[in-house]
């Protein structure tokens, strides 16, 4: 087998495991436009270049971000992101990142009101594929506005129930 032909096959079985991430690259100047999404959730990883645990979840948070977009559910309520707190170090410090790497859901500006704190909170589960994904599942609901929608219907049933039967005069 020529070297060429060898390198193209390794290629091959590497390339469905490297291409298929799309995590978003934030700085500064985009990140408010990308968390504050009325309609999905931003799941970010606050990272350094240098930071030992930051390069072993790298593939793990590309893999996930993989999942994500191929569940035709979760790509519609949740994006997966980072942001390099080593140049963007004013993004990290306004939001207590002190140990890297860092996760953090920021819920969509629909459900702001559920977090008042902007954030739902760090993950501070293992940094595997399996916890991850049970995470964001635990946390990236189905919209409020069809759950209120429905909550609604329901107080709209009651409130017929509740109402006196027409006087007979
Ligand atoms: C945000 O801005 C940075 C720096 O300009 C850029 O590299 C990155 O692709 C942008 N991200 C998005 C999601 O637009």
């Amino acid at each position: 087998m020529s070297v060429g032909l060898r390198v193209r096959l390794v290629l091959l079985l590497l390339l469905p495991s490297v291409s298929t991430g799309n995590v978003l690259n934030l700085a500064r100047s985009n990140f408010s436009d990308v968390v504050k999404d009325y309609n999905k959730d931003t799941f970010i990883k606050f990272y350094t270049p240098w930071c030992g645990h930051c390069k072993k979840l790298a593939p793990v948070w590309e893999k996930l971000s993989a999942v994500i977009g191929k569940d035709p559910r979760m790509k519609t309520q949740l994006k997966i992101a980072e942001v390099n707190a080593d140049e963007h170090k004013d993004l990290g410090t306004h939001y207590g990142v002190t140990s890297y790497p860092t996760l953090i859901l920021f819920p969509r500006m629909e459900r702001r009101a559920d977090a008042p704190s902007g954030v739902y909170g760090k993950y501070e589960g293992k940094r595997e594929l399996g916890p991850l994904l049970d995470f964001v599942k635990t946390h990236v609901k189905p919209s409020k506005t069809r759950r209120i929608h429905a909550m609604d219907l329901l107080a709209h049933e009651f409130y017929l129930a509740a109402e006196p039967a027409p006087r007979e005069e």
